[in-house]
C-alpha cells in the first residue's frame, strides 16, 4: 500500500487553542493513529500559521517583535497539542527558511507558467497607522441594511458581503480614524486558467458530496483572479523580484504543509519530489474546517498544478463545534482553550466524545456538557474499564495474576470480536467514527453480559475456582480486543492496558491469539470518572480568562463584551436636572431639561416615571449618555439617555455622582 501523508489546518500563531480547534486535531490524530496502528506507513504534518496583519500589530500591541510572539506561541500550541496526544511528526512554521524557499519556488513558477498578473487595486490605507487596512480592520455601517459597527468585509445582521470601500462610514479599527483611498498594485493567480483542471479534480472522488456540489457553485459563480500580494509593513515573505510586495498570508500557508514535511524529510532522509511530485506513489490528504474550503479545493490545488506540483487525493471538511447547543461564548463559560479544559480534566474524555460524535460528514457537532460528563463515564469507565476492573482482582487474588493456562470456551465471543474489527476498521478508514465508537460499545455490553451472566463474584464464593479463572481470563482477554479498537482514540489508556496485561504492543490485529497462561500486572485504574465539578470548575475559570481573537482582532460578541475603544467611544457626562414634568399621554415617560455644562442643556424624555414624580427630580444630579443620537418619538425628540439601574420589574434608580461633581464633568 502507498504511504500516505496527511494534515491539519494550520492554527494561526496569534491565539490559543482552544476546544472548536481541538475538534479538527482530534480527529486528523484518530484517522492517523489508526493507519499507523494499521501498519501504514503514514505521516502528519502541521506547522503555526504565522504570517499577516493581525499577527504583526498583535507584537506591535505587545511592544515584541512578529518572531518574538510566534516564538512563544509556537511553544504554547506544542504543549497543547502534545497533552492532547496530537501525534503530529512534525510541527513546522510557516514562519520558516523550507517555507519561503518553497513558497518562492510555487510563485515563480506560476508566474513563468503565465499564471500571474498585476493590477491596481484601490484599498483603505490608515494615514496614522500607516497601513492598508485588511478587511476585518475596518468597521462601519452595513451599505446594504445600515447595521451598525460591521466589518469591512461582510455584515454579522443580514450577511450582505461587500468591500471595504463600499463601507459607511469607515473607521479603522484600530485607531478610529477613517481611511483614505489608495491606489496600489497587486499581484493576482489567475485562479480561472484552471477552471478545466479544477472541474476534473473536483470529480476525481477527492471530496465529501457536499462538499464537490458547494464546488459545483463556485463555477458557475465563476473563477475570478485571487489577490495574492500585499503592501508592506506586513509580516510575511517579500514577494521575488517585487520590492515591498509581500505574499499575503493565504499563499504562504497551504505551502506550509509542503514545509512542514521538508523539514522533517531532510531530518529522515525521505525524498521530498517522491511525496509532493508523483502523483502516484503517495496519499496526501488535507482535514480542515468547512470554512476554509475554496482555499484548499480551488487556489491551493491550482497553485499546485500551476507549479508542477502533484495534487492533493484528498481534503475532508468537518463542521464547527457548539458548546451546549451554541457558539462557544465568553460570558457563558465556554470559550475553552485546551489548558483551561487540561487543567481539570483527561484529554481522552474530550477525544472519546468527539469520536463518538464525529461523522464523515460536514454537520457542526455539540459538547454538551452534562452528556459529555455522563457519556465518557457511561461508556468508558461503565462498559470498558469497569471489564477489568471487576475481574482483574480475582485473578491477582487468587492466581498470582495468572490467566487461564488454556483459552476457556467463550460462546465465539473472542472471534466474534474479531470478526466485528473488520467493519469498525472501515467506519474508521471513512471517518466515521461515531459508527466505530457504537459498534464498540456494543462489543463492550455483551463482554459485560458475559460477565454478569458468570457472576464471577459467585463463582469466588461458591470456590469455582477453574470457572471463575476462565470467566476473568475472558473478560479480560475481551477487555484486550476492546482497547486494540479504542487504540486510536484513546492511546494513552491502550499504553496502560499494554503494560497491564504484558503485551509487547497493542496493535490493530485480526489474527491475533487470545492470551492464555500469562501473568498480568496489578490492575491500577486505567481512567477514572469524570468529576462533574472539574466541568463547572474549567467552565468557571473560563469564565475570566479568555478574550477570544479573530483574526487578532478583539471579538465583541454581540451583548457580551465590548472593546475598550467602543467603551471609550460612549460620552458619558454628569449633568442637573433643572425641569422636570410628566409628558401628556404617555405613563411611563417624564420630560427632563438637563443642565450639561460646557454642552449646553439637553431635553431626554426618560421612562421613569413609574419609579419617580417631577418634583423628586429637580435639581438632581445624573449621568447622561451625551453622544447618543437624538431620536424621534411619538412625544418629541430625546437628546440622549439618563442611566439607571433596574431592577426588572419596572421599578428604576437613576444613577448619580457622589458630591463634588458639577454638570459637564466626564464620567470615566
Ligand atoms: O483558518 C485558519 O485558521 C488558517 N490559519 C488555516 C490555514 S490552513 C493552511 F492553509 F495553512
Ligand atoms: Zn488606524
Amino acid at each position: 500500500m502507498r504511504p500516505i501523508l496527511v494534515t491539519s489546518a494550520l492554527p494561526y500563531a496569534n491565539g490559543s487553542i482552544h476546544l472548536g480547534h481541538l475538534v479538527e486535531y482530534i480527529q486528523t490524530d484518530i484517522w492517523v493513529r489508526f493507519h499507523k496502528i494499521r501498519g501504514r506507513d503514514c505521516l502528519y504534518f502541521c506547522a503555526d500559521d504565522t504570517h499577516g496583519t493581525p499577527i504583526m500589530i498583535r507584537a506591535r500591541n505587545e511592544g515584541i517583535t512578529p518572531e518574538a510572539l510566534v516564538a512563544r506561541i509556537h511553544g504554547e500550541h506544542v504543549a497543547d497539542f502534545h497533552d492532547f496526544l496530537i501525534g503530529f511528526d512534525h510541527y513546522h512554521s510557516t514562519n520558516s527558511e523550507e517555507n519561503k524557499i518553497l513558497s518562492e519556488e510555487v510563485y515563480i513558477a506560476n508566474r513563468e507558467a503565465g499564471h500571474i498578473h498585476t493590477a491596481s487595486v484601490m484599498q483603505a490605507y490608515c494615514a496614522k497607522d500607516g497601513l492598508f487596512l485588511p478587511d476585518r480592520f475596518i468597521r462601519g455601517v452595513c451599505p446594504s441594511c445600515g447595521a451598525l459597527d460591521q466589518y469591512g468585509d461582510a455584515c454579522e445582521v443580514c450577511s450582505a458581503t461587500y468591500s471595504p470601500l463600499e463601507l459607511k462610514e469607515a473607521r479603522c479599527a484600530l485607531c478610529g480614524t477613517s481611511p483614505e483611498e489608495r491606489a496600489s498594485e497587486h499581484y493576482f493567480f489567475k485562479l480561472g486558467d484552471f477552471e478545466p483542471f479544477l472541474r476534473e479534480w473536483t470529480r476525481s472522488g477527492a471530496l465529501q458530496v457536499q462538499m464537490a456540489n458547494k464546488l459545483s457553485e463556485w463555477f458557475e459563480e465563476g473563477l475570478k483572479a485571487w489577490d495574492i500580494s500585499r503592501d508592506g509593513p506586513y509580516f510575511g515573505f517579500e514577494i521575488p523580484g517585487a520590492p515591498g510586495k509581500y505574499f499575503y498570508v493565504w499563499l504562504d500557508a497551504p505551502v506550509g504543509y509542503m514545509a512542514s514535511s521538508w523539514s522533517y524529510f531532510k531530518q529522515h532522509g525521505i525524498d521530498f519530489d517522491r511525496y509532493w511530485r508523483d502523483p502516484d506513489q503517495v496519499e496526501i490528504y488535507h482535514f480542515i474546517g468547512k470554512d476554509i474550503l475554496y482555499f484548499h479545493t480551488l487556489f491551493w490545488p491550482a497553485m499546485l498544478k500551476g507549479a508542477g506540483f502533484r495534487t492533493p487525493t484528498g481534503v475532508f471538511a468537518h463542521g464547527f463545534l457548539t458548546v451546549n447547543g451554541q457558539k462557544m461564548s465568553k460570558s457563558r463559560g465556554t470559550f475553552i482553550t485546551a489548558r483551561s479544559y487540561l487543567e481539570q480534566l483527561d484529554p481522552e474524555y474530550l477525544r472519546y466524545y468527539y469520536a463518538a460524535k464525529l461523522t464523515k460528514g460536514v454537520d457542526d457537532i455539540d459538547l454538551n456538557l452534562d452528556d459529555f460528563v455522563q457519556r465518557v463515564n457511561a461508556d468508558m469507565v461503565g462498559k470498558v474499564v469497569n471489564l477489568a476492573s471487576r475481574t482483574a482482582g480475582f485473578i491477582h487474588k487468587h492466581f498470582q495474576g495468572q490467566l487461564s493456562a488454556t483459552y476457556p470456551d467463550d460462546q465465539g465471543l473472542f472471534q466474534s470480536f474479531l470478526t466485528e474489527a473488520d467493519t469498525i476498521a472501515s467506519y474508521y478508514q471513512e471517518r466515521d467514527f461515531s459508527k466505530a465508537m457504537r459498534a464498540i460499545m456494543a462489543l463492550a455490553d455483551r463482554a459485560n453480559r458475559f460477565v454478569e451472566e458468570k457472576a464471577p463474584w459467585t463463582l469466588a464464593k461458591e470456590k469455582r475456582m477453574v470457572e471463575l479463572q476462565d470467566t476473568c481470563s475472558v473478560a479480560l482477554n475481551l477487555f484486550r480486543l476492546l482497547v486494540m479498537q479504542l487504540h486510536p482514540v484513546l492511546p494513552a489508556m491502550a499504553e496502560k492496558t499494554r503494560v497491564f496485561l504484558n503485551l509487547q504492543d497493542i496493535n490493530w490485529s485480526t489474527t491475533i491469539v487470545p492470551l492464555a497462561g500469562v501473568t498480568i500486572a496489578p490492575f491500577s485504574p486505567l481512567m477514572v470518572r469524570v468529576d462533574s465539578q472539574k466541568v463547572q470548575a474549567m467552565v468557571q475559570a473560563s469564565l475570566a480568562t479568555v478574550t477570544p481573537v479573530v483574526d487578532g482582532v478583539k471579538k465583541e460578541e454581540k451583548g457580551e463584551t465590548i472593546t475598550m475603544e467602543t467603551f471609550m467611544g460612549v460620552d458619558l457626562r454628569v449633568a442637573r436636572i433643572t425641569q422636570a414634568e410628566e409628558v401628556a399621554g404617555a405613563d411611563k415617560l417624564l420630560r427632563l431639561l438637563l443642565d450639561v455644562g460646557e454642552l449646553g442643556s439637553r431635553t431626554v424624555l426618560a421612562g421613569i416615571r413609574g419609579s419617580y414624580t417631577p418634583g423628586d427630580l429637580l435639581g438632581r444630579m445624573v449621568v447622561l449618555v451625551a453622544n447618543l443620537e437624538a431620536r424621534k418619538m411619538k412625544f418629541g425628540v430625546s437628546e440622549g439617555m439618563v442611566l439607571a439601574a433596574g431592577d426588572g420589574k419596572g421599578r428604576l434608580s437613576l444613577i448619580g455622582p457622589d458630591e463634588g461633581a458639577s454638570p459637564g464633568m466626564r464620567v470615566k
